[in-house]
């Protein structure tokens, strides 16, 4: 096991050793079920009638011609159940839990969105579910814990460290050592120790399987660019699946918060804030300081603040097979204003980062070139922030009456 998972020097599985029998048998039930043709079928089937896959691309004709380059479109996995590309991993690992066997869940999120999605995948499957989430994600994320509550599931907050993503996933860890014979940690990222990594990216692999099908379909050859938003990175693993074996450049989008200068930002490679490292179980780039102590992230995309970043995405650029980029909030922010308007599509602020990098290059492209942008989410679940990043005074005398009401 200890030489499996790793991608060049990448990944690997850094795990006390009580729990080296569960990641065994997570591993050898994950590779039968690989192995096994009916699997995939069964998967598929699953995300059809559940999920509503496939997701469909979507031509993006106004924007296109708003900037006048390249044709854009946009692979919808906001329209997947729960909102995001998040229920595909976790349908995928519900079906291993049942062959498993296990009857409880927990899991960590920062969006709230793999919460979600993990805490419905248990009420379908009938089983226990604790979701771990920093304090600050739940401040900023309350429509989603309002729905993990309602959907059975048990929200702690997490009131460690920075109280965000990573702070989560230590909790979720630390539940799972003392409870490794009932529960399985739907991990929601393609980080963490093997076999997560992997497993991950071969169910969100999904995403560049119907991406590439539809794109030939709508325009007769590969694009030119596939972009996608980078938290731990799974939709962008997902989508990159597809295209990997072929000549289409893959463009990864980090966090650039307030700026990549500012010390606010999460853009672990593309603003050369990672040092290699291994926390939480795996190898890769961490925002840390020298003693390897992480560090605060910052993004307006609970989602994208993370210090750490996916084991097989730091090798993919480090063979310079996936391009590095960070779009900061601000630009974030305007992408999102500019798809509702001219699109009608509301993209998750983390998914806003794919399109922000995208509009920033579309124009230098011709009109013969294609590219595809992966939204992974909707943004309804982001109104909190972005009325406020907005300054939508109808949304703020909502919000006072509201309170006004409370205080009566
Ligand atoms: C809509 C959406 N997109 C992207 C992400 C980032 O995760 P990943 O990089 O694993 O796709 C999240 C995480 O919560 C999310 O909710």
């Amino acid at each position: 096991m200890k030489d499996r998972g790793y991608y060049s020097q990448f990944g690997g599985a850094f795990i006390p050793e009580i729990l080296v029998p569960t990641f065994d048998e997570l591993e050898r039930e994950f590779e039968k079920a690989r192995s096994d043709p009916n699997f995939w079928n069964e998967y598929t089937a699953l995300m059809a009638s559940y999920s509503g896959r496939p997701t469909p691309l979507t031509y993006a004709e106004n924007l296109s011609q708003h900037f006048g380059g390249a044709r854009i479109y946009i692979k919808r996995e906001d329209l997947n159940h729960t909102g995001a590309h998040k229920a595909n991993n976790v349908m995928g690992q519900g079906l291993l839990v049942q062959r498993m066997g296990k009857r409880r869940v927990i899991a960590e999120t920062g969006a709230g969105q793999h919460g979600v999605a993990t805490a419905t995948m248990a009420a379908k499957l009938g089983l226990e579910c604790t979701i771990y989430m920093g304090e600050v994600d739940v401040e900023r994320q309350r429509p989603n814990v309002f729905w993990m509550e309602q959907l059975g599931a048990t929200v702690v907050p997490v009131r460690e460290g920075s109280r965000t993503l990573k702070d989560a996933i230590n909790e979720a860890f630390r539940d799972w050592v003392s409870n490794m014979h009932t529960t399985h940690y739907v991990l929601g990222t393609v980080c963490g120790p093997h076999p997560f990594p992997t497993m991950v990216t071969y169910f969100q692999s999904i995403i560049g399987q119907e991406a590439r099908r539809q794109v030939l379909e709508a325009t007769g050859k590969l694009p030119e660019r596939v972009y996608a938003c980078v938290g731990g990175g799974s939709n962008a693993m997902g989508v990159f699946s597809g295209f990997l074996e072929d000549p289409v450049e893959l463009v990864a989008v980090e966090a650039g918060g307030k700026g990549l200068d500012s010390g606010a930002h999460a853009a672990r490679i593309a603003g050369n804030a990672g040092t290699v490292g291994i926390a939480q179980g795996y190898k890769t780039y961490f925002i840390q300081n020298t003693e390897g102590q992480m560090l605060d992230t910052h993004s307006v995309a609970a989602g994208l603040d993370y210090v750490g970043v996916s084991p097989i995405l730091a090798h993919l650029h480090g063979t310079k097979r996936v391009r590095f980029e960070a779009a900061t909030d601000a630009e974030v922010v305007s992408a999102l204003k500019l798809t509702i308007r001219k699109e009608g599509l509301i993209p998750a602020l983390e998914s806003s980062h794919a399109f922000a990098q995208a509009f920033k290059e579309a124009g230098d492209l011709s009109r013969d070139d294609v590219i595809v942008v992966n939204q992974s989410g909707r943004g309804d679940k982001d109104i909190f922030t972005v009325a406020d990043a907005f300054d939508d005074p109808g949304w703020r005398d909502f919000i006072r009456q509201k309170a006004e009401a409370y205080r009566a």
